[in-house]
Order: C-alpha cells, then structure tokens, then sequence
C-alpha cells in the first residue's frame, strides 16, 4: 500500500551513478515525498545501506546519511515498489549494443524495456514514468507504447527528465544544477505530469532554470549536450597534436581562444582524451540516428570526435615509446590515475584502460596507482591476470620505474615529493603527463625527461 504519511511515493529503478546520488538529493530537499531506489543487483542495495556506498561521490555519504530510513529507502524488490509508486523515475544502464543489428553504435535497450514490462505488468494505479536514462529519439513514445498494451485500463505518462550531472561534482551539480530540462506531450495529460516534476524540483531550484520542452527535444537535447562537450574535448586534443609539433603550448592557446566570450573557457583542457560511461556511448548513439535517417554526413561529422579520442590514447602511448628509445618492452610504466577524471572512483571508457593495453601490447610491465579506483581497474583488466601491478600508493608504484605517466588529474598527484620519486627511479627517468597536472620546469629540474601534452617536451639530451 502506498505510505500515506508522505505527499507522493516516488520509486527510481537502478540504483547506480544516475539513480543513487540524483534520488538521495531529492530525499535530502523534500522530506515530503518518500523515495525508494530499487535494483536487481543485491550487492549493490546491500552497499547503499551501509556506510561504504557503490560508488564515491564527494558529499554524497552525507546526504545519503541524512535522508536514509526517514524518506530515503533502498530495497530489491522491484515489483513492491513498482505497485506503491505515483511516480516511477528510470535510471537503468543503457550502454552501447554489442550484438546484431546497430552493434557497436545503437542504445542496448533490453534494460530499459525489460523496466516498461514490470511496471505494466505490476501497476495497479496510474503513474507518471520518468525517463532519467539517456536514450534514444522517441523512446518515450515507445514506452508508452508498450504501457498501453495492458488492459488494466490503467494510465501511464510518460516524461523525458534527462540527467545532465558530472561524476565527480554530481552532488554539486544536483544542488545547483544549469539547468533541469523536463520534456512531455503538450497533451492536458502531459501538461500535468510535467508540472508535478516541476513542482518536486521546485524545492530546491529556482523556476528559472526549470525549463520545459516537447518529448522528442528533451530526448535528443541530452545525446546532443554530450556530443558538444566531448567535440570541444576532441578539438583541443587534436590542437595538441600540432602544438607538439610546432613548438605550441596548447594552455597557452587554449588560454587564448578562450578569452572569447563567444567560444567560452570551459572544456578546454588537452587530456589523454575523454571517457566515462556517456560520451561514446551518447555521441554513437546520435550517429547511429543520422545513419537511420539517412544523415550521413551529419553522422560522419559527429563519429569524428569519437575517432579523434581514439587517436589521443595511440598518440599518447606512441609519444611514450618514441620517448624511450622506440621500446618499452620490459619497462616498468607506473601509471598514475585510472579512473577517466578526478574524483570518481569510475573507471568505465577511461583512458587509462585503452592505453593500458597499448602499453601491454608493447609488451610493458604497467602498474597501476588510483586513490579510489583499483577495485574497478583490477575488474577492467582482470584478462591481464598477475601481469599487471596494482599499488595505491603512488610512491611504491613508481618505486623501479622506467617512466611515470599521470592519466588521472587528482589533486594528490601535484603534491607527491617527485623528488624522492626521482631517486627511487630508472635512469633516465621519464615523466608523461597526460593531463598538464605537474610543474612541468620543476620536474626537468630535478632531472627528469618530461612530455607534457600539447607542448614542447624538457628533455636533457638532445636527439641528433
Ligand atoms: N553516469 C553518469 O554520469 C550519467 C549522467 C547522465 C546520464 N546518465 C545516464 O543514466 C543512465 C544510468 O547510468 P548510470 O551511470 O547510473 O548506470 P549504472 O550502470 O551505474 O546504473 C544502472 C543500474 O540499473 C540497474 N538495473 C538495470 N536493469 C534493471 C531492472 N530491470 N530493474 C532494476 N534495476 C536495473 C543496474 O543493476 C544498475 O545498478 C544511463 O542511461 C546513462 O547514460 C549517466
């Protein structure tokens, strides 16, 4: 039965990066509403019980604690929380499809229709569903679809709220978000349910930045909010490409076009290229899309950043070989950072991962250092088995190494006594610093080789 003590049940199926941290801020701002996250997966609602939670957020403990068991539950049971829900927010993974047709580019939907076939077959009462995955053009009109089938003679509305949080500012992003977009049918039905959303954000986030749109924009708006982000990432790197060449600094040029108002400062730092679970994914997704509608160009033109991010992992892992007299077979590569930014433990479509099997393929001996990321690192390359080294201390993964590269920006990384690190190296020793973390004069004062990414490197002997 529905609680009655709270004004609305609202239940969040999958309990992961998106549903954890985005329904514990609801809980946190409206104590009004009672809110069940459930999963299928028993270790992970077991892990948002305790203090040792799934996954690390910065503040996220801290709100989960506040919230949980008062207007905050975690459960398995899927079907229970279903039946007792007036609104069902979907935050189940949707990655890329491996298989038939679309392999490689399309979204792998099983999940999230396999969601739409408990909620018909369990509901009693009418709902209103929250699309919170990323998803395709016209899902939503797909679920509904699929909902309608049923002859309970029930309602079911459906609502596009796309998640546009960062892992590792989530919590902040959540508490202030830019913007939240809610899309519906411009239906009296639709109307209504978009409003009831509107009003549980309101608590928190000021009307202005509650923007409202037709279904289909707010669907297509997160694929394209992705793509943009990482086609500004792509841009940079492919620039620092050329700064190498050309005796550039790419801060220094970034620092400059950034300057302009109409292109901004943001995203524009050269990395060993982006990752997490959504800029692939989202951007294959829009070009499989254009490809659908016959937009080939359009498609070739998005499917391009995804290309150049590749290239970003070999050039990295080519300019580390060349470096070291063009073989790394049997050195020692300390790799500091894999989770794909700072402050999340997320290793999924980190960098770290692909250059890990250049460097692997090249027959290196890699170690990998990660504050909070070596559980999943161990998951990522568990084919590798005992050849590959996992130390979280940075001091003991660099301790014997031929070269340090850093390919995570953690603050812990700028403080390290690169010093002692030096001492306990291989000589010469090298330092590749794949996201310009490091004092790059004081690290070639001390005495190593250093590459910095998109700028000249500070060597101490000169190739002939
Ligand atoms: N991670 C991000 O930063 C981010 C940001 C914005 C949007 N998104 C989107 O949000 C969605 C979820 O992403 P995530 O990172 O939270 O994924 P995730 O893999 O961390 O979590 C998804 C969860 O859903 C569960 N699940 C799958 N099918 C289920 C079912 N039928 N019933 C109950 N639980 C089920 C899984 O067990 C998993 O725990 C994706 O579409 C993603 O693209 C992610």
């Amino acid at each position: 039965m529905p609680d009655k003590k709270f004004k609305k049940n609202l239940l969040c199926i999958g309990a992961g990066y998106v549903g954890g941290p985005t329904m514990a801020m609801i809980a946190y701002k409206c104590p009004q509403y009672k809110i069940t996250v459930v999963d299928v997966d028993k270790d992970k609602i077991a892990a948002w019980q305790t203090d040792q939670l799934p996954i690390y957020e910065p503040g996220l403990l801290d709100i989960v604690k506040t919230a949980r068991d008062k207007n905050l539950f975690f459960s398995t049971n899927v079907d229970k929380g279903i039946k007792e829900a007036d609104i069902i927010f979907i935050s189940v993974n949707t990655p890329t499809k491996m298989f038939g047709e679309g392999a490689g580019k399309s979204a792998d939907l099983q999940y999230w229709e396999k969601t739409a076939r408990d909620i018909l077959r369990v509901s009693e009462s009418d709902k209103i569903i929250v699309e919170r995955s990323t998803l395709p053009v016209k899902t939503a009109i797909a679920m509904e679809r699929i909902l309608s089938t049923g002859d309970k003679a029930l309602n079911f509305e459906v609502i596009s709220n796309p998640e546009f949080l960062a892992e590792g500012t989530a919590m902040k992003d959540l508490e202030k978000p830019d913007r939240v977009l809610i899309g519906s049918k411009e239906t009296e039905s639709g109307m209504k349910a978009r409003n009831e959303l509107v009003e549980i954000y309101a608590n928190w986030i000021p009307r202005d930045r509650l923007i409202t749109s037709n279904l289909m924009s707010s669907e297509l708006s997160k694929l394209v909010a992705n793509s943009f982000l990482a086609q500004r990432i792509s841009s940079i790197n492919s620039i620092s490409a050329l700064c190498e060449i050309v005796d550039a600094n790419v801060t220094e040029v970034a620092n400059a076009i950034g300057k302009d108002s109409r292109i901004g400062d943001k995203f524009l730092k050269a990395s060993v290229g982006f990752g997490g679970s959504c800029f692939k994914k989202d951007i294959l997704n829009l070009v499989y899309l254009c490809e659908q509608f016959g937009l080939y160009e359009v498609a070739a033109y998005w499917e391009y950043i995804v290309k150049m991010n590749d290239y970003q992992h070999t050039r990295f892992v080519q300019t580390i070989t060349r470096a070291m007299f063009n073989t790394i077979a049997g050195k020692r590569i300390a790799l500091l950072g894999f989770a794909f930014k700072a402050n999340t433990s997320d290793t999924r479509e980190s960098a770290a991962i692909y250059i890990t099997q250049k460097l692997m393929a090249e027959k290196a001996k890699v170690v990998i250092s990660d504050p909070k990321a070596i559980k999943n690192a161990r998951k990522d390359l568990k084919d590798y088995g005992n050849d590959i080294e996992y130390q979280e201390d940075p001091y003991k993964a660099a301790k014997g190494a031929h070269a340090v590269a850093i390919l995570t920006e953690w603050d812990l990384y700028k403080d390290l006594d690169y010093e002692k690190i030096y001492n306990d190296m291989e000589k010469p020793a090298f330092i590749f610093d794949g996201r310009n973390l490091l004092d790059h004069a004081k690290l070639f004062d001390i005495g190593y080789e250093v590459y910095p990414l998109g700028k000249p490197p500070l060597i101490h002997f000169k190739e002939v």
